[in-house]
Parts: C-alpha cells; sequence; structure tokens
C-alpha cells in the first residue's frame, strides 16, 4: 500500500512500553500505519472535526491513544471497549496520558525508574515525555467499557470513525462466540449513524459478507489488510422495489430494519414468529389501526416533544419529495396493524395523504387467505402456509 497521508517518519517517541504503558501479551499497532488509516477513514467523514472515535476491541488502548496524541486537532472524544478487563485496565491507564495528570504521574514512575536502574530506556522515555505532554494541547473526553463486540448494544454515543484491530490468532482469539467477524460487523450496525465510517484491520484469511455494509476501500499492508466500510441505506422506496424485483422482500425488510430502519427487535420478532411477507402495495392509510398519535410508552414531556419534533423532520421530507421507505403493517384478523413507521404514518395523514406504499406481513394461514380474498387472489396458489 501507497501511504497517503502519513510520512514515514520516525515515532518512536509514541512506542509502546517507552511512554506509553505496554504488558507482556497485549498486542499493538504501527503508529505509521494507524495514522494513514484515520486519515483515510476522515478522508470519507463527511465531518472532518470534532471527531468521536471508537475501537471496539480496544486492547490496551494504543491505537486510540496514539491517535488522540497525534490526532487532537480533529478528535474531541475516544471510546473503546473490550471483552477483557485486564486489557481495560490497561486501555484506562493509556488513555490517562492524554491529561496533564496522566503524564505527571507517568514522569513521576519513570523518573523512579531512573533513580533506581539508571537504563538508558529510561532517560529516552523521559525524553520522550516531554514531547508528549507538548503535544497536550487539548482536552478529549474518553471513556472505556466492557462489552462483547458480538452483541448488539446501543451505545450512548454516536462514534464518526470507528477504527478497530481484530484478533488474528497469533497473540489474541476471539473470546466469547464462534461468529468472529461478520456477527461483528452485523452486532456493530445498531452502534453506527448512516453516516459513520468504520475501518477493520484484520489478517487476510478474515472476510467481511455482509449486505449491511458498503464497502469503500481495502487495502493489504504486509501480514494485515484494512478494508473500510459505511452502512449502506436501505430506507427508499427504490431500494425496496429493487428487492422485489429479485423475489427478495424479506430481505430487504431484514436489511433495512438491522441496519438504518433500527429496529432490530422487530426484524428479530419477524423472523422468530414466521412471519410471511405478502407483498408491497399501497395500503388506505384509514384502514390501520392507530388511535393515539404518541405511543403509550412515551410519559415525559421531553420525550412527546422529540417526537414531533422528528414528525416534523419527516413532514419537511415528504414535501421535499422524499424518497421514503415503505411502512411495515401486519395484517391480523382483518385488520391492519403498523408494526414500523409509525412517525411516517403521523407524517401523511398531517399531509393530509392517504395512501401509502407498505409490505403487508402475516403468520397465519387464515389471515393469508382473507388477505387474498380480499385483494390478491390470483397469487394465493404461490403461498405455502406450513
Ligand atoms: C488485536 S487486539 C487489539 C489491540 C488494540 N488495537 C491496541 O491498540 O491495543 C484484539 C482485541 O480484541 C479483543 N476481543 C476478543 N474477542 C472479543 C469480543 N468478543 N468482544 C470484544 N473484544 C474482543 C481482545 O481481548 C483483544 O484485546
Amino acid at each position: 500500500m501507497e501511504y497517503k497521508y502519513t510520512k514515514n517518519e520516525n515515532y518512536e517517541d509514541f512506542a509502546s512500553g517507552r511512554v506509553l504503558y505496554h504488558v507482556g501479551g497485549e498486542p499493538t499497532f504501527p503508529v505509521r500505519l494507524s495514522l494513514e488509516i484515520y486519515e483515510r477513514c476522515l478522508h470519507y467523514s463527511n465531518k472532518k472535526t470534532d471527531i468521536s472515535l471508537y475501537d471496539c476491541c480496544c486492547g490496551g488502548g494504543y491505537l486510540l491513544t496514539i491517535l488522540g496524541l497525534l490526532k487532537s486537532n480533529s478528535i474531541s472524544s475516544l471510546y473503546g471497549s473490550d471483552i477483557n478487563s485486564e486489557s481495560l485496565k490497561l486501555a484506562d491507564d493509556n488513555l490517562g496520558l492524554l491529561t496533564k495528570a496522566g503524564i505527571s504521574r507517568r514522569r513521576d514512575e519513570l523518573e523512579a525508574l531512573y533513580q533506581k536502574y539508571k537504563k538508558v530506556s529510561h532517560t529516552e522515555a523521559l525524553h520522550s515525555i516531554d514531547i508528549i505532554e507538548q503535544r497536550l494541547t487539548r482536552d478529549i473526553k474518553t471513556s472505556v467499557f466492557k462489552r462483547n463486540v458480538f452483541e448488539v448494544c446501543d451505545l450512548p454515543f454516536i462514534p464518526d470513525i470507528i477504527i478497530t484491530d481484530v484478533p488474528y490468532g497469533n497473540m489474541v482469539e476471539w473470546d466469547e462466540g464462534s461468529g468472529g467477524i461478520n456477527q461483528m460487523m452485523n452486532a456493530l450496525s445498531s452502534a453506527c449513524g448512516n453516516e459513520t465510517i468504520i475501518c477493520v484491520c484484520m489478517d487476510k484469511k478474515q472476510k467481511i459478507q455482509t449486505e449491511i455494509y458498503q464497502r469503500l476501500e481495502r487495502q493489504l499492508v504486509g501480514k494485515r489488510k484494512f478494508e473500510i466500510y459505511k452502512k449502506k441505506v436501505f430506507g427508499t422506496l427504490s431500494c425496496a422495489k429493487e428487492y422485489v424485483q429479485q423475489s427478495r422482500l424479506e430481505d430487504w425488510v431484514q436489511l433495512f430494519l438491522r441496519g438504518d430502519g433500527k429496529n432490530i427487535e422487530l426484524a428479530n420478532g419477524l423472523k422468530d414468529n414466521n412471519f410471511k411477507y405478502v407483498s408491497l402495495v399501497m395500503i388506505n392509510l384509514n384502514d390501520m389501526d392507530v388511535t393515539e398519535e404518541v405511543p403509550e410508552y412515551i410519559t415525559e414531556n421531553s420525550d412527546k416533544e422529540w417526537f414531533y419534533y422528528e414528525i416534523n423532520e419527516m413532514i419537511n421530507k415528504i414535501e421535499n419529495g422524499w424518497d421514503m421507505p415503505p411502512l411495515i403493517v401486519h395484517f391480523q384478523k382483518g385488520i391492519y396493524h403498523p408494526l414500523d413507521g409509525r412517525h411516517r404514518n403521523i407524517a401523511l395523514r398531517k399531509l393530509d395523504i392517504t395512501q401509502a406504499p407498505a409490505v403487508i406481513v402475516l403468520n397465519t394461514k387464515e389471515d393469508y387467505q382473507n388477505y387474498m380474498l380480499g385483494y390478491k387472489m390470483e397469487e394465493a396458489n404461490d403461498w405455502n402456509m406450513p
């Protein structure tokens, strides 16, 4: 790979174990490559300043700390998570070096070591710590927490960039799950915004196979490779239609709900309850059984205000020709229950629009027969309910 953004300089001041903490067995990451990857991600990111950067397999936090020290002009927060509590302790110590207090503590440790052993390496480290301290020109928020990267979880922040160096066997193995890199990518989706740029560094054997993300770049670097991704946008009617043309409506629903639709619970519910996906049709909004606007689980006034704020945003989008994703509607005992698209539904009604595209789903033979009797008799023979 040709380095586009990063010169071949001497980065020994930032070597692991010199000023930055190191514990035997913890992998690190080449400094120049970290900087190059970050710049490539920044190039793809729409946001260029105040970047929040997340490493979901952060280990001892070496990569994050390096970027915090050398890219503080654009980074404002660093988040790291890992499954290993010992590694997280190291990450906490390393990220502490981004503060004056952390640096002064480290200087005391290095001076004590020098007094005791008088080693050249300690003199060198004391020289490097001066250089590192000069770089602390800006406060960067840092946070480390325990997380198994195979588990879906909502994070209290939306990262602008994720850079992660996943296990590849020679020093660390995947822990607590066998799904490997693809399970990680699927679980990561709920933590990403639509604009988040994700870079995964791995060995050449691991292969990311996913429809949720669009690959922006792939580079081989020695034994490693890194790939840069962004979430695909599935939430448009045109995208749904493309999947219908390929007879893959169910895939569209799953990809949309697990991706930018951000409704993994519904995606799982549809799978677990063996729902069938009948068709993408125009539905009359008055046929749906929505009685109240604000769902009853929203009780706080501020949450209600946010609910209506989002609806107003949608009204603006619809007025500006939004390629709106279809509603997802459950046909049950002759009634249409909206499953996904409550905001869209209300926004459309407020604009006096009475019809909208919807994906109809159902899960009993009776409902299927009723639906087909009322609407699409000719397709009834294609359906095989268990
Ligand atoms: C190659 S190391 C990362 C090193 C890190 N980039 C650094 O700069 O220090 C991979 C990390 O993945 C972590 N890991 C393994 N399985 C995991 C899982 N299921 N969830 C989260 N982290 C995991 C390991 O504990 C290890 O710290």
